[in-house]
């Protein structure tokens, strides 16, 4: 377990090496976070899906709180995580894509999701993308259910105005100093029951023209549909 955890932090300290806006942490995630992130789900809540999964930390917790793996969708970017994922978590519908396609993708025969717990980097996304990212996972959610996102930040990483547009509210449910470096969790829900498929958004407004966005914009435009097979289709 102690070998699998070394190996663990080290391969996720190369993947940062190799992309470190895409991985935005240079360790794993501790048990600390992991528990926090995952204390308000159980077997109960049905399916959920993870965004950015990595090493697994949160899959982890997810399971021992009884979330069974066929009601767990792992939707990880970076190959080198998926295809772990894929190994440890073999009865899991694992997908390697970017989050922002979610909506693309059917899961779990069509049921709803109960809760989607998301370790992405959303401070380092362009708003276009962060937006994308909320509404995939709420069309994809039951209308009570909850998105649970952490952050190294000190306030929520979706900003008030975005949150309000889409009819979404935040609130802090802890944090944790053990981690590295300390972290807090947000539980965003809907403030009302809109349907997604509804929201309507104008990105141009909110995308930022620092050469660094566009840049982004301009790798996730042309990663075709290399990024949104499943790994599967991959292996
Ligand atoms: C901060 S790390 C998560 C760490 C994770 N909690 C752990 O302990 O390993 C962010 C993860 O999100 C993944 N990621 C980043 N952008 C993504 C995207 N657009 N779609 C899916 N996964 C993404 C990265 O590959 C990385 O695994």
């Amino acid at each position: 377990m102690k070998q699998q955890c070394m190996a663990e932090t080290f391969g996720f300290f190369q993947a940062w090496l190799k992309n470190p806006l895409r991985v935005a942490a240079i360790a794993p995630s501790d048990s600390a976070l992991a528990a926090l992130i995952t204390s308000e789900i159980s077997r109960d809540i049905g399916p959920v899906i993870e965004l950015g999964p990595g090493t697994g930390a949160f899959t982890r917790a997810l399971v021992a709180r009884g979330v069974r793996q066929e009601d767990l969708a792992l939707i990880e970017f970076g190959s080198e995580f998926a295809a772990a994922l894929h190994f440890h978590y073999p009865r899991a519908h694992t997908v390697w894509m970017d989050a922002a396609r979610l909506h693309t993708v059917e899961l779990f025969d069509g049921r709803s999701a109960g809760a989607v717990v998301s370790g992405l980097p959303l401070l380092s996304m362009p708003p276009r993308k962060v937006i994308a990212i909320l509404i995939g996972a709420f069309r994809k959610m039951e209308p009570d259910g909850a998105f649970y996102q952490f952050t190294y930040g000190p306030r929520c990483p979706v900003p008030h105005r975005l949150l309000d547009h889409l009819g979404l509210e935040a609130v802090r449910i802890g944090g944790t100093l053990a981690n590295l470096p300390p972290a807090a969790v947000y539980r965003i829900r809907r403030t009302h029951a809109v349907p997604f498929d509804r929201v309507r958004f104008s990105s141009r407004q909110h995308v930022p023209s620092s050469k660094m966005a566009e840049a982004r914009h301009a790798h996730y435009q042309s990663s075709g549909g290399r990024s949104f097979a499943t790994w599967e289709k991959h292996a």
